[in-house]
């Protein structure tokens, strides 16, 4: 079976010291991240980060790619863009839902996991955008129906059926941990047409709490019986990647937006400004 063989890049003690970052790209090869695929667009950045133990270069081998499904593979701001096209009040402010809508579809799964109070994803992000559409000033019904209704059918981001034909091709297995339900997700995959492309699709129901607990990353181990350090796990929330990253995983952080990097423990090992350069990394 193929294999990605991930190359981190990182600065010897002494560069880094220097090296004071002007901009994310160098803050993140600071903090011993690998930019994979270019630059990352400039941000100002307040500290250089400190070397420190476990930075050193090594190799890892992957042999399982996970996924993360809403924002990773999934354009979850698709659904207010493409509504926002027919709607005359929505056509001005839908960048404001959609950064609402995930805003608080994202806070209530936190919160109702610290709770113990847990819903299934479907109904937080029915939640999340009555709170957003109220935020804005809007009642509708029919719209509010839309919304979810497209919601259901986001389209993936235009690199990723290249990204898992590439996958595919090298023998790279490939896997979603979501925080959607079984229904849910499978609704995306199918609507998305990519619903068997991947050898298993594991849900946080399972255990009945949101990432980032450990234990809902304990469900990929359970399921593939693998190292952590040979699962690479890629998502494009910065929680998430810490969360993978303190269960031992090799973490790819899509970076789309240009964030700075979360002030969390287990910073990002590798970072890219979308998915295709996910492919570099093979060798
Ligand atoms: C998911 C959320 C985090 O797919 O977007 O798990």
């Amino acid at each position: 079976m193929a294999q990605i063989v991930l190359r981190p890049m990182v600065l010897p003690p002494d560069v880094a010291a220097r090296n004071r970052p002007t901009h994310a790209g160098q803050f993140h090869a600071a903090v011993g991240a690998d930019i994979v695929g270019g630059s990352i667009r400039p941000q100002p950045v307040p500290r250089l980060a400190r070397w420190g133990p476990g930075m050193g270069v090594r190799r890892v081998t992957i042999r399982t790619v996970v996924f993360d499904a809403y924002g990773t593979l999934f354009d979850v701001e698709a659904a207010a863009r493409e509504a926002g096209r027919s709607h005359p009040v929505l056509a001005e402010c839908w960048p404001r839902l959609a950064a609402d809508w995930r805003r608080k579809q994202l806070e209530y799964s936190w919160l109702r996991s610290i709770m113990r109070q847990h819903e299934d994803f479907e109904h937080l992000t029915a939640d999340s955008l009555d709170w957003a559409l109220e935020a804005q000033g809007i009642e509708d019904v029919a719209l509010r129906r839309r919304l979810l209704d497209l919601y259901q059918a986001l389209p993936v981001f235009p690199e990723v059926p290249a990204l898992l034909d590439t996958l595919e091709a090298r023998g790279v297995e490939k896997a979603i941990l979501t925080n959607a339900s079984p229904a849910m997700i499978g609704r995306s995959l199918t609507s998305a047409g990519i619903a068997d492309r991947f050898a298993a699709v594991i849900s946080v129901e399972v255990v009945g709490t949101y990432k980032p607990a450990p234990r809902v990353y304990d469900l990929v181990l359970e399921r593939f019986a693998l190292a952590p350090t040979d699962v690479l796990f890629v998502s494009s929330n910065g929680w998430d990647i810490a969360g993978a990253g303190a269960n031992g995983f090799t973490t790819f952080w899509v970076n789309r937006g240009a964030a700075p990097v979360d002030r969390l423990p287990h910073r990002p090992k590798h970072i890219a400004a979308d998915l295709s350069s996910l492919t570099d990394l093979l060798p």
